[in-house]
């Protein structure tokens, strides 16, 4: 297994729309492995494929408080949505130190297939459908803070690059 580099935001990469998977071979399950393994390592509760610059409909997530619950969705569709919505605040492994607030549906049904292929339906609800709705954005080529007033992304762009430069710089 191999950790996996995540783009930071405002990377130009990170809006690239994600393409279906259709092999489920080895050379997948090898990247499930890593995409985890990359997750847990940076404390993230989920990951898009198209966070380590790899274009396909992919996402791992872990919502459990054991950390030991990961779960993969290949080629993810929302299949219904609640009505009632919430306003949380979210995170990205992908937009480091910066949290603000996003209105998702508190419950989702979700069909997506493991990385063998199989199709199944996940109901989730609160923190879990929050989450696979935001990795779900990533695979459209959306980060978060584009929900965000143009102010306020203005200002998380800058803080971003600078602390790029500065990274590069140490
Ligand atoms: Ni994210």
């Amino acid at each position: 297994m191999a950790l996996l580099p995540i783009l930071t935001y405002p990377d130009p990469r990170l809006h690239t729309v994600a393409k279906p998977v259709i092999d489920f071979d080895d050379a997948l399950r090898s990247f499930v492995a890593d995409m985890i393994e990359t997750m847990y390592h940076a404390n993230g509760i989920g990951l898009a494929a198209t966070q380590v610059n790899v274009h396909k409909r992919l996402v791992v997530v872990d919502t459990s408080e054991t950390r030991d619950q990961a779960m993969v969705l290949i080629n993810p569709e929302i299949t219904w949505a609640s009505a009632d919505k919430q306003l949380g605040d979210e995170g990205c492994l992908s937009v480091p130190g910066i949290y603000d607030g996003v209105e998702r549906a508190v419950a989702i049904k979700v069909k997506a297939q493991d990385d063998h292929g199989r199709w199944r339906q996940i109901d989730a609800s609160g923190t879990q459908a929050v989450c696979i709705q935001h990795e779900m954005d990533h695979l459209l080529g959306k980060v978060f803070v584009e929900y965000l007033s143009p102010l306020k992304r203005n200002r998380i762009k800058t803080k971003m690059l600078k602390a790029q430069r500065e990274a590069e710089r140490a």
